[in-house]
């Protein structure tokens, strides 16, 4: 493969604009997300101010948080990988720039309509149509951008990373047009297509996959680049990761019905959610696995290098989140789990644990690369960063665990007349104190991301004085 007239450098513009994109929406979704900690302590913080009510606040954190932050960390990666596994420059320069214009495009309009309260009321599913339309038409450009690399690579082989970003594109695009087939009824408002039960089962086979395929294999495509590349060292097993790719995207499209547990779903739709629930522990694990065994040998970089203490982190999470969520889709489990602050603990353990950590990993790793430097501006920094989010991370999982197992036992109990044994007034009062501690484990994150910004800038300083030098596109293969 290959012709001699390639270009010789990477389009690592690009990725420095989404870099420092998922850096400041970092900011932005989880100091939101601190706001709405706040509000559920201390309900007066709303300030009786309609776009700042708990209900439009919080799709603001979530849509922050996933898709300006992860989905620009994503693209980032995604289009710096993509490169430097193919030996070739992006497909289209132009398409490039367009996707960053217009996801960013996207993310402001986000920001503006939904303290509006302009929604169409569906979870991660927020945003009215002709945003959707935008979000369409910019991730097909990024799928053409994706696989047009792959097409022009200069390497016979295809990283496993490009197979997970690949199985990343292609679901999202699907699950984003079908959740969203709507009849506008105005620029503001449409009605979705699907009704009753039906509407359920379409948004929750989406809410589930955006969680299978845009907080979990985009972000193990992250993995399997930057932890080999941080650790120095091969892939534990290669093989066992392209199997567990094959397993992972086969079995996760059936186990949205989880979310959906003694519903008006037929039974045996949610029997069929909760198996498959139960063997995606053994990909997931699997990926887990292969991650932390890549650092057998050497370890000692716990010690030395900050960066790996994000990545190792992040696969423990990983490993932990995964294990809970089979576990929360057994039935009788979700009995209790669902509807308490489990269900929240269980997602930021994934989120702050496992997204956020492999996040700040990559963009730690990429940084100084991209910005034509050696190293970061300030080990010490990412260090300080590490603590406050691992610090603030477990603040927060542990005060929800403790918040969602008391609601949980405080609701079902009764008394030998067979009435309830608590208001529900009773269970928020016990878990008041958990609320608070959550709102400053977020601080502490937030301030992480401050530390991370701070050290980002100082990185990229050297260069806005002397120009970054273009890198070169190795030659051969
Ligand atoms: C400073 C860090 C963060 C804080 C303080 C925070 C806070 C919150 C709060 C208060 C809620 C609402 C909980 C409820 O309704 O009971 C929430 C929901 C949520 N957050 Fe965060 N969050 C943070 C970071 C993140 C990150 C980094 C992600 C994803 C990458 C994330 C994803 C979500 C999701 C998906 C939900 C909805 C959960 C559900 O509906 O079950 N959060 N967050
Ligand atoms: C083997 C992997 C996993 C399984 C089987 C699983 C299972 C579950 C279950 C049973 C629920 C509770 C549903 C309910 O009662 O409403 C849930 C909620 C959730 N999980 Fe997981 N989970 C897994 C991994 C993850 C990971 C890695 C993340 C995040 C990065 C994540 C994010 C979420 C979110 C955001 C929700 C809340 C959705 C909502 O109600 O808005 N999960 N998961």
């Amino acid at each position: 493969m290959g012709s001699a007239l390639v270009p010789t450098t990477y389009n690592d513009k690009v990725v420095r604009q989404f870099l420092a994109a998922a850096v400041f929406w970092g900011i932005v979704g989880m100091a939101v997300g601190v706001l709405a900690a706040a509000q559920l302590a201390w309900p007066a913080l709303n300030f009786d101010i309609p776009w700042l009510t708990y209900s439009r606040i919080r799709p603001l954190h979530t849509n922050g948080v996933i898709f300006a932050f992860g989905g620009s960390a994503l693209m980032a990666s995604c289009y710096y990988v993509v490169q430097r596994t193919c030996h070739t420059r992006v497909f289209s320069d132009k398409i490039a720039t367009f996707t960053f214009w217009g996801w960013q495009a996207v993310l402001v309009s986000a920001v503006i309509t939904l303290p509006l309260g302009i929604t169409q009321s569906k979870e991660y599913a927020e945003l009215e149509w002709p945003i959707d339309l935008l979000i369409a038409i910019v991730w097909v450009a990024f799928g053409v951008n994706f696989f047009g690399t792959l097409v022009k690579r200069r390497i016979r082989h295809i990283y496993v990373a490009n197979w997970y970003y690949g199985a990343f594109i292609i679901a999202v695009g699907l699950l984003h047009i079908v959740n969203n087939i709507a009849i506008p009824v105005s620029l503001g408002k449409s009605y979705i297509v699907y009704s009753g039960a039906v509407d359920a089962m379409v948004q929750w086979w989406y809410g589930h996959n955006a969680v299978a395929f845009f907080l979990t294999a985009g972000f193990l495509a992250m993995m399997y680049y930057f932890v080999p590349r941080q650790a120095e060292r091969p892939l534990w097993s290669y093989r066992f990761s392209i199997v567990n790719f094959w397993a992972l995207i086969s079995m996760y499209m059936w186990a949205g019905s989880h979310h959906l547990l003694y519903t008006a779903l037929p039974d045996w739709v949610q029997s069929v959610g909760m198996i498959f629930s139960l063997i995606l522990l053994m990909p997931s694990w699997g990926s887990a696995a292969n991650g932390l065994m890549t650092y057998n040998g050497v370890w000692y970089k716990l010690k030395t290098d900050p960066i790996t203490r994000f990545m190792v982190m992040a696969l423990v999470f990983y490993a932990a989140a995964t294990f809970e969520g089979s576990m929360m889709a057994i039935k009788s489990v979700n009995a209790l789990s669902h509807y308490t602050d489990w269900t929240i603990a269980h997602v930021h353990s994934g989120a702050l644990g496992w997204v956020a950590m492999i996040t700040i990993g990559s963009l730690y790793a990429m940084g100084p690369r991209v910005f034509g430097q050696s190293e970061m501006y300030s080990t010490r920094l990412i260090n300080v960063h590490f603590w406050l989010h691992v610090g603030g991370t477990i603040m927060y999982v542990f005060a929800m665990w403790t918040a969602g197992v008391t609601e949980g036992v405080m609701w079902r109990k009764t008394l030998p007349t067979g009435s309830l044994a608590y208001s529900f007034m009773d269970s928020l009062r016990a878990i008041h104190p958990f609320y608070i501690i959550r709102a400053m484990g977020g601080g502490l994150i937030v301030g992480g991301m401050f530390v991370m910004a701070w050290n980002m800038w100082r990185t990229y300083a050297p260069a806005r004085v002397s120009g970054i030098e273009p890198v070169a596109i190795p030659q051969g293969a």
